[in-house]
C-alpha cells in the first residue's frame, strides 16, 4: 500500500505532514523515497509516528535521502571520547556518556540551550544541512515540543519593498552570535577559531522546487555592508515575521516519533522541558550540496 501524508494543521496545509503506511524501521523502497522526498518538497517538515528505531535503522533510513554531513571541526564543544553514541548520530539529550543527567552548569547543557532560539541547522557551516531527522526516544512528561517555522511562506508573505530590500542580502553566521544570544560567551580561542563566521543569503532558492525562502538562522549576527545594530535590528523584525502563528508547527512529541524536516526551507527551536527529567532525542543530519554564496578566501 502507498503511504499517504495527512496536513498536520487544517488552516494552513502547505506545512507539516504526518506520513502514515510506512514502517521505516525496514529497508524501504524507491516508490516510498520518492514520496517521501516529494512529501518533503510539499510540506517540508514530515512526522512519521510509531517508529521505535534503533540508530542503526536511524541511519539506513537517513541514507535513503543523501549523504551524512561531516566535519572535523564539532558544532558543539563535547569531546568526541565523552559521546554517547556512536559515529553518524548526534546526541541532543541531556545525559551525559554515563546516562546521567547533565549538570546545569556543563558547557555541554548551555550549547543545547542556544537550540531554544529559532534556527536552521548548520546555518554556520560553508555549505548549511538538506535534512534533519530527529527520533525521539524518551520524552519528558511536560513540555520539549519542537516548533517549526515555514521560510517560504514568511518569504512569500513579506511585502514588495522587503522582499526587494532582502533580495541580494549576505548575512554572517556563527554559532559565536547564538550563544551570545543567551549569554554564553566563555568560549575558548579554539572555539572562536572553529566557529568564524560564514557567509549565507538572506534570501535562497529551494534547488528542488525553485521556491524562495527567507534564510534566518539565531546563527545569524551580521549583514555585510551594514552596521552591526542595524542588522540585528532587522534580523529581529524578519525572525518575528516569520514565527507568526500561521506560518509554525508545535511538535509535541511521543516516543517512538521520527521528525524530518527541510533546513532549506524552514527554522526550528526547541521548548523548555523539566531538566530534570531524561530527553532522549537523537539526530541525523543530512549535508547540503552547495554554499548560499561564495565564502570569503581563507586569509
Ligand atoms: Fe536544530
Amino acid at each position: 500500500m502507498p503511504i499517504s501524508i495527512r496536513p498536520l494543521r487544517a488552516s494552513y496545509p502547505a506545512f507539516a505532514g504526518e506520513v502514515s503506511g510506512i514502517d521505516i524501521t525496514r529497508p524501504i523502497g524507491r516508490e516510498d523515497i520518492t514520496a517521501i522526498e516529494a512529501g518533503m518538497d510539499t510540506h517540508a517538515v514530515l512526522v512519521f509516528r510509531g517508529q521505535d528505531l534503533t540508530d542503526e535503522q536511524q541511519l539506513a533510513f537517513t541514507l535513503n535521502f543523501g549523504v551524512l554531513e561531516r566535519y572535523k571541526t564539532p558544532g558543539h564543544v563535547r569531546k568526541r571520547e565523552d559521546n554517547r553514541l556512536g559515529p553518524g548520530i548526534a546526541d541532543f539529550s541531556n545525559l551525559d556518556k554515563h546516562g546521567n543527567i547533565m549538570s546545569p552548569e556543563d558547557r555541554v547543557w548551555f550549547f543545547k540551550l542556544g537550540d531554544h532560539l529559532w534556527h536552521s541547522d548548520s546555518s554556520f557551516r560553508p555549505v548549511p544541512a538538506k535534512y534533519s531527522l530527529l527520533s525521539g526516544r524518551i520524552i519528558p512528561s511536560w513540555g520539549a515540543n519542537t516548533e517549526f517555522a515555514d521560510m517560504r511562506g514568511a518569504y512569500d508573505a513579506l511585502d514588495a519593498r522587503t522582499k526587494a530590500e532582502v533580495e541580494d542580502l549576505v548575512c554572517e553566521h556563527s554559532l559565536i552570535y547564538s550563544r551570545e544570544a543567551i549569554g554564553f560567551t566563555d568560549l575558548t580561542p579554539e572555539e572562536i577559531a572553529a566557529f568564524r563566521p560564514v557567509r549565507q543569503r538572506l534570501v535562497r532558492t529551494h534547488p528542488v522546487t525553485g521556491r524562495k525562502s527567507l534564510f534566518l538562522s539565531a546563527h545569524a549576527g551580521a549583514i555585510l555592508g551594514w552596521t552591526v545594530p542595524e542588522a540585528r535590528m532587522f534580523l529581529r523584525d524578519l525572525t518575528e515575521h516569520a514565527t507568526q502563528r500561521e506560518f509554525v508547527y508545535s511538535h509535541a512529541w511521543r516516543p517512538g516519533d521520527l521528525v524530518m524536516w527541510d533546513n532549506r526551507a524552514t527554522m526550528h527551536r526547541a521548548r523548555r522541558f523539566d531538566r530534570h527529567e531524561v530527553r532522549d532525542v537523537r539526530r541525523t543530519t543530512l549535508a547540503g550540496n552547495a554554499p548560499t554564496v561564495e565564502q570569503e578566501p581563507v586569509a
